[in-house]
């Protein structure tokens, strides 16, 4: 296993809406276990393979069942979806979300309350996942990520502008430190 670099806003890779996974074998298999391994030690609750510069339909998730982000029993609500798709959601949560591919920023963001996901699991077997609250909430940030969308996407017009400005701004002075 390996940890791989995550790509950060605005590279214009996760823009990108990625390919569904035709063939489900060990390259695939090890991408899983990298993105686990990735999305851990950047102390994440999900991950898209997108934000590791794969154009591929994988997402992996770990949404811990309390509000403790840092110390939870890791890998036991840990899943991995191949092609995920969104075949019912109902009702209306707002979450202030956050990103590995946009540190440092979160803003509130409104998304379904309860969701179904259908997809197929590391072994090539069909899987469905019936989610809410916070899991449901990771499940489609990540969702979102694989079709190129950002939590900031989904903000209005207005704050949209306001944050990607203060982002960009954000980098432009870290790139001055260096
Ligand atoms: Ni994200």
């Amino acid at each position: 296993m390996a940890i791989r670099g995550i790509l950060k806003y605005p590279d214009p890779f996760l823009k990108k809406k990625t390919k569904p996974v035709e063939k489900i074998d060990d390259e695939i298999r090890t991408l899983i276990d990298d993105m686990v391994e990735t999305m851990y030690s950047a102390k994440g609750i999900g991950l898209a393979a997108n934000q590791v510069g794969v154009d591929k339909s994988v997402v992996v998730l770990d949404v811990p069942d309390g509000d403790d982000r840092e110390n939870y029993e890791k890998g036991k609500n840990l899943v991995a979806v191949i092609n995920p798709l969104i075949v019912a959601q109902d009702g209306e949560i707002i979450y202030e979300e956050g990103c590995l591919s946009i540190p440092d920023f979160t803003a509130d963001v409104n998304r379904f309350e309860r969701i179904v996901v259908s997809g197929i699991d590391r072994h090539g077997k069909g899987m469905e996942i019936k989610a809410e609250g916070l899991f449901a909430i990771a499940l489609q940030h990540e969702i979102d990520h694989l079709n190129g969308i950002l939590f900031i996407d989904r903000l209005s017009r207005l704050k949209r502008e306001f944050i990607k400005k203060k982002i960009l701004k954000s980098i432009k002075d870290e790139e001055k430190r260096l």
